[in-house]
Formats: C-alpha cells, structure tokens, sequence
C-alpha cells in the first residue's frame, strides 16, 4: 500500500472515530462503517482506531477478528454469494458456483479476484429458498439461476467496470 492512501485510510479512521464522539462502546459501529468504505478492514485503520479510543491493537483486533461479517482481507467490489444451502443445492448451485468460479482470476490462495472486482463466497441459505437456486451479489439478488446466466452476470459487471474504467 503506498503511503498516500494509507494516510487516506488514517484519515478516513479519524473521521468515523470522531463522528462516533470517541465512544469505546460504539466501536463495532466504526468497524462497519470502515469495512463498508474498504469492503475489509485495513491494518492501518485498526491501528489507528485503536490509538483514537485509547484501546490496545489488541483489543481492536479481538472484535474485528471475532465477528464474521469483519474480514481483515481485501475483498472485492463486487461481493458473489452463491448460496448452497439444501434447496439451492438440490438445484445445483453447484454448477453455478463452478460457472462463476470459472470466470475469476483469484489472487493465489484468496477467493478475490487480482483486479480487485469480485469476492466470490458460499453462504448456507439466504431465506430466499423458495426462489432457488440463488445468487447474490452486493445487496441484489439474483433469483433462480443457471450456470450460464450467472456466469453473464459476472461477465456483463466485469465488462461495465472496463468501459467505465477506459471513459476516465
Ligand atoms: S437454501 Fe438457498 S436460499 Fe435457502
């Protein structure tokens, strides 16, 4: 990471740690607006979190490492849940894993892609079992899919975020 962004993710720390007045017992909501802004918790922040609540690294560490929704890996823009929960995997959800999986180029050993766009992750039902076989991405929900439209949706995000990527 180079220096400047770092100084950005300081900056950045200060801010919801001052918006939150400090308060130690808000922490875990400062931890979700920092992983909301970087899709992870970057070390520099969980440093700098715990110098502004005048806690240990170690105390910060703790929560963010005992809570499942933190995650002290880069993940990507685009979080790809499939869900392999019983009725999906009856459907197979499988296939569509594999389809999407397919599509990915994986940083080595990590479930992110190298350039940055996509997470791809397993869930176990996502309560939405009456229309599985289903895929999430972000905050939308991809009802009833097969390997090859879920394998468009990943192509068509990726091609958007390349345009977009070129018109800058
Ligand atoms: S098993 Fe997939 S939504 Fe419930």
């Amino acid at each position: 990471m180079d220096e400047l962004s770092k100084d950005k993710i300081i900056s950045f720390t200060q801010e919801v740690a001052l918006r939150h007045n400090y308060n130690r017992s808000e922490v875990i909501g400062m931890l979700q607006e920092i992983q909301e802004h970087y899709h992870y918790l970057p070390e520099s922040a969980l440093n700098e979190l715990s110098k502004c609540l005048k806690v240990t690294p170690q105390t910060i560490y703790g929560i963010a490492t005992f809570y499942a929704q933190f995650s002290l890996d880069p993940k990507g823009k685009y979080i790809v849940k499939i869900c392999d929960g019983t009725a999906c995997h009856v459907k197979n959800s499988r296939k569509i894993y594999d389809a999407v999986e397919k599509k990915m180029k994986f940083i080595p050993g990590k479930r992110t892609t190298v350039d940055g766009l996509f997470t791809l992750e397993t869930v176990s039902c996502l309560g939405a079992c009456g229309i599985a076989p289903v895929m999430v991405i972000n905050d939308k929900v991809y009802a009833q899919m097969d390997p090859e439209a879920a394998a468009g949706v990943i192509e068509t995000l990726a091609k958007q975020e390349t345009e977009s990527a070129e018109e800058q």
